[in-house]
C-alpha cells in the first residue's frame, strides 16, 4: 500500500515519475504566519522541539497549505548534543548556542538510555505524525551529520570559518575521530529510534561538508555517512536515506559512491547536467532551486523550476530547494512553486 500510495518513497527506491514529487528543506518554520504564532505561544524554540503536540501541529502546517509529497519531522539537528547532556540553547536573533568543546576530555559517554529518555517527546512526535499525516505523504525523519554537529560543539554555534574545528581535526585527528564516533554511534541509534517511530526515511544534514579538503572530506563527510548508512541497513533494511553534503561539489560523486545513500540533495551551486550525468546513474537526486529564487517569485522562479525539472527529470528525481527555505519568502511563492513543478511533464 505505502509504496504504490507515496511517490516520494517510490522516487527514493529508483522510480523516476513526472511530474516528480516535491518537497522544500525548512518548510516548516518562520516564513508562515501561523508558525511565528505557535512559535510566539511556545518558550524557547527547543520547548517546541520537545513539544509533541505543538511540534505535530507546526510539521501540519505546511501541508495544509500546499501538496507536498513528505512532511518532515519538526525539530532540529541539535537536540542530539543536547540529549547527550551537551549544553545547548538558541537565544532569540542569536541562533544556536553552545558549550565551546575545549578537548575531547569533556566528552560524555555514549549513554544510550539517557539519549532515548531525552528524546522520547522527538519519538512522540514521530508517532503521531505517522498517524496524522494523508496516506499520500511521506514522513521523513533527520539528523545532523557527525561532521557538522561536530562543528557547533567545537565552535560553540554558527560559525564563519570553523576554524577550532579545523584545528582540532588537522593536529589532532585521533582525538577529533573520539568525538566524530560519539556522535555517530548515538545518532545511528537515534536515526533507527525514528524509523522505529514511523519515520518511512531519514535525512542527515551535513550542512558544513563543503568546507573540507579531499582527505578531511572522505574522512570526516564520506566515511560517517557510509557508517550510518550501514548500520540503518541493519536496523530497517527498508527505510532509504537521504545523504545532503551541502558544498561538496565534485566529491558528490565519491560521496554517493562510498556511502550507498538511496538519495542526495543537491545544494543550489550543482550544475544540472553534471548531475544528470555523474550523479543520477548512481541514485535518486533532490534539490536543488535555490531559496531566494523563491523570494525573487514570479517568471525567474517558474523559469528556474522548468529547468531543474526538465534536466533531472529524467532520472529518479524529487523536487526541493538546494538549502532551506529563508524567512522572507512569500507564502504564495511557494504555492506557485509546488503548482509550478505538477505541470512538469
Ligand atoms: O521544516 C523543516 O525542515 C524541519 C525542521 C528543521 C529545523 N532545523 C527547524 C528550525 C530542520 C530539518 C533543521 C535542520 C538544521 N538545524 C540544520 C541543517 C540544515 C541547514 O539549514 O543547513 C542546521 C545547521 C540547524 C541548526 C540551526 N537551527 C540553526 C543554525 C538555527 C538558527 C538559524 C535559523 O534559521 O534560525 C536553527 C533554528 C531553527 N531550526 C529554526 C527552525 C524552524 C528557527 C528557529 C525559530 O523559530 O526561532
Amino acid at each position: 500500500m505505502t509504496l504504490a500510495t507515496k511517490k516520494m518513497l517510490r522516487a527514493l527506491k529508483g522510480e523516476c515519475l513526472s511530474p516528480p514529487p516535491v518537497w522544500l528543506m525548512r518548510q516548516a518554520g518562520r516564513y508562515l504566519p501561523e508558525y511565528r504564532k505557535t512559535r510566539a505561544d511556545t518558550g524557547s524554540f527547543l520547548d517546541l522541539c520537545y513539544a509533541p503536540e505543538k511540534a505535530v501541529e507546526v510539521t501540519l502546517q505546511p501541508l495544509r497549505r500546499y501538496n507536498f509529497d513528505a512532511a518532515i519531522l519538526f525539530s532540529d539537528i541539535l537536540v542530539l548534543p543536547h540529549a547527550l547532556g551537551w549544553p545547548v540553547a538558541f537565544r532569540e536573533g542569536e541562533g544556536p548556542v553552545l558549550k565551546k568543546m575545549e578537548s575531547v576530555a569533556e566528552l560524555p559517554k555514549a549513554d544510550f538510555a539517557r539519549m532515548h529518555a531525552h528524546l522520547a517527546p522527538v519519538y512522540e512526535t514521530v508517532k503521531r505524525l505517522s498517524k496524522a499525516i494523508p496516506e499520500t505523504t511521506t514522513l521523513i525523519g533527520f539528523s545532523g551529520a557527525p561532521w557538522t554537529i561536530a562543528t557547533y560543539m567545537i565552535e560553540g554555534g554558527s560559525s564563519r570559518d570553523f576554524a577550532r574545528t579545523k584545528k582540532l581535526a588537522f593536529s589532532r585527528p585521533d582525538d577529533f575521530q573520539k568525538l566524530i564516533d560519539l556522535i555517530v554511534e548515538t545518532t545511528g541509534e537515534y536515526l533507527a529510534a525514528q524509523i522505529a517511530a514511523g519515520a518511512e526515511c531519514v535525512q542527515i544534514f551535513d550542512s558544513w561538508a563543503g568546507v573540507l579538503p579531499e582527505d578531511a572530506f572522505r574522512r570526516w563527510v564520506i566515511e560517517p555517512a557510509r557508517k550510518l548508512r550501514a548500520h540503518l541497513k541493519k536496523a530497517h533494511p527498508n527505510a532509504p536515506v537521504i545523504g545532503f553534503p551541502r558544498g561538496a561539489g565534485p566529491m558528490y560523486v565519491p560521496y554517493v559512491k562510498e556511502t550507498n545513500v538511496d538519495a542526495v540533495s543537491l545544494d543550489t551551486t550543482v550544475p544540472l547536467a553534471w548531475a544528470a550525468k555523474h550523479i543520477q546513474p548512481h541514485c535518486t537526486v533532490q534539490g536543488n532551486l535555490d531559496p531566494l529564487m523563491v523570494v525573487a517569485g514570479g517568471a525567474a522562479l517558474d523559469q528556474a523550476v522548468d529547468q531543474i525539472c526538465a534536466i533531472l527529470g529524467d532520472g529518479p528525481f524529487i523536487f526541493n530547494l538546494g538549502h532551506g527555505i529563508v524567512p522572507e519568502t512569500p507564502p504564495e511563492h511557494v504555492a506557485r512553486l509546488v503548482e509550478r513543478v505538477r505541470l512538469a511533464r
